[in-house]
């Protein structure tokens, strides 16, 4: 029986280990962490991040074939498999800070895992990393030379977080990278037959070790530039008088584009994409490709862009000043169907408010009070209980004009303006209101 030992039960290694346990159910699979209260909740009745689906996999699971553990070294020295899914986020000191991704979790599980084997082990690269990374895990792995075989394999994932249990159970692709060597080539196919078990073998693609390394960072970075290609495009509808809606439409129809990732928002946000444009940055920089630098960056750049757009509009809707007027922010984890608040836009918008004095009011169903303000860190605005955010309509509102900014274009506009509110709606043709009030002041 393979024993699969995962470090790091975070919101990639949480799920992805439970499908494989569930998929499975001769492989045993633990999930290790050294956030103890973290593993505490993976092994209560309130599992640690919201998933749709997550939680009866993991019932169906725990206690048969999944296990959650606090017990690092013990899982990682008895494990054949062990994936590495730890976090890797932007550095923000040091040299490539802002930039280069923070390696030091990855290299102190790198550490662990040469310190603590006995027998030959597979390292699977699960955390999205910077392309050679696989060169730099190798030398940790083998320095003390035990005489212990490490193979390491590059398997990116590419679940989104609020679909991660569909993405897993049914991905586009798995991709797995190892060395062109004899063993490369067998730790390969002992991971391919891991997958095989629900995954069609013509979609687990297999390639050298930086081909897969390189194409985690090349995914996030195509998806994230679409957003970033349709939010540009809706400044310009703003202006004209054009719908998104309707221009994403018609590109989209295009089969050669197709019509995923093209809806305008507010700003793309999460834990993945602008880390790893700016990580994919830093490496282009690094090799002396300023050109291809700069072009990536400029992804990131619109997204910044989109979010105080935004914020501008709302300030200069409501006469250029938010001070004292109460605002509720519907929705603050960074898209549905998730609790997670990283790079989140919300947190930009609401720091662009507060900024200004606004008074806000805060829901969403997945985000718990003390998360909000641990990410705002202010105290100045009010955090409503939903049961005080009823459905407003002006006529239930004491002051007038009332307003909707609606930054995911979910709302019916048309409905919304008959019933008296002045709304905008990213992208879309201007409610008179907001066209003929002069431009906020550039910040
Ligand atoms: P996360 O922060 O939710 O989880 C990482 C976990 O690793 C944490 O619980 C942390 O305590 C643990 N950890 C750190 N160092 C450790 C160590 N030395 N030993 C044991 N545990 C350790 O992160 P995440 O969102 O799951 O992301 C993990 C990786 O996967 C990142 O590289 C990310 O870029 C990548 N990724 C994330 C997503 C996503 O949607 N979140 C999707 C694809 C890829
Ligand atoms: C992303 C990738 O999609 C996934 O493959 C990778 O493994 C991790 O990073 P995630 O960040 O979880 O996943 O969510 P995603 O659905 O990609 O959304 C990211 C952000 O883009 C969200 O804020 C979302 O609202 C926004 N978005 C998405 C848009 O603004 N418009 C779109 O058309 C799609």
């Amino acid at each position: 029986m393979v024993k699969i030992c995962c470090i790091g039960a975070g919101y990639v290694g949480g799920p992805t280990m439970a499908m494989i346990a569930f998929k499975c159910p001769k492989i045993e699979v633990v999930v290790v962490d050294i956030a103890v209260a973290r593993i505490n909740a993976w092994n209560s009745d309130r599992l640690p991040i919201f998933e749709p689906g997550l939680d009866e996999v993991v019932k169906a699971c725990r206690g048969r074939n999944l296990f959650f553990s606090a017990d690092v070294e013990k899982h990682v020295a008895e494990a054949d498999i062990v994936f590495v899914s730890v976090n890797t986020p932007t550095k923000t000191r040091g040299l490539g800070a802002g930039k280069a991704a923070d390696l030091t979790y990855w290299e102190s599980a790198a550490r662990m895992i040469a310190d603590v084997s006995k027998s030959d082990k597979i390292v699977v690269e699960k955390s999205t990393v910077p392309v050679k990374t696989a060169e730099a895990i190798e030398k940790i792995l083998t320095h003390n030379n035990k005489g212990i075989n490490f193979q390491i394999l590059s398997n990116p994932e590419f679940l989104a977080e609020g679909t991660a249990m569909e993405d897993l159970a049914k991905p586009d692709r798995v991709l797995i990278g190892g060395r062109e060597t004899p063993e490369g080539r067998k730790a390969v196919e002992t991971l391919k037959a891991v997958y095989a078990h629900w995954v069609p073998e013509d979609q687990i693609i297999t390639m050298n070790l930086w081909s897969a390394e390189l194409s985690k960072l090349a995914a996030n970075a195509i998806l994230a530039q679409r957003i970033s290609s349709v939010n540009a495009m809706s400044a310009l509808c703003e202006a004209t008088g054009a719908d998104v809606a309707e221009v994403a439409y018609a590109v989209g129809k295009d089969s050669r584009i197709g019509p995923k990732f093209l809806n305008a928002s507010v700003g793309f946000g999460g834990s993945c994409f602008q880390k790893d444009i700016l990580n994919l940055v830093y490496i282009c920089e690094c090799n002396g490709l300023t050109e291809v630098a700069n072009y990536w960056k400029q992804v990131v750049q619109i997204n910044d862009y989109q979010k105080s757009r935004f914020v501008k509009r709302v300030v200069s809707s409501m006469f250029n000043t938010v001070s004292g007027k109460k605002i509720a922010i519907l929705g603050f984890a960074f898209k549905k169907d998730t609790g997670d608040t990283r790079e989140t836009a919300a947190i930009d918008v609401c720091h662009g408010l507060l900024g200004d004095k606004a008074q806000l009011s805060v829901y969403d169903p997945q985000v718990t009070a003390d998360q909000i303000m641990r990410d705002l860190a202010m105290n100045k605005f009010d955090w409503d209980h939903p049961q005080h955010l009823q459905p407003m309509s002006p006529t239930t509102t004491k002051q007038k004009p009332a307003f909707i900014f609606d930054g995911r274009n979910v709302i019916n506009v048309e409905e919304l303006r008959k019933i008296g509110f002045i709304v905008y709606s990213v992208g879309k043709p201007l409610d008179p209101w907001v066209k003929d009030l002069p431009a906020a002041p550039p910040s």
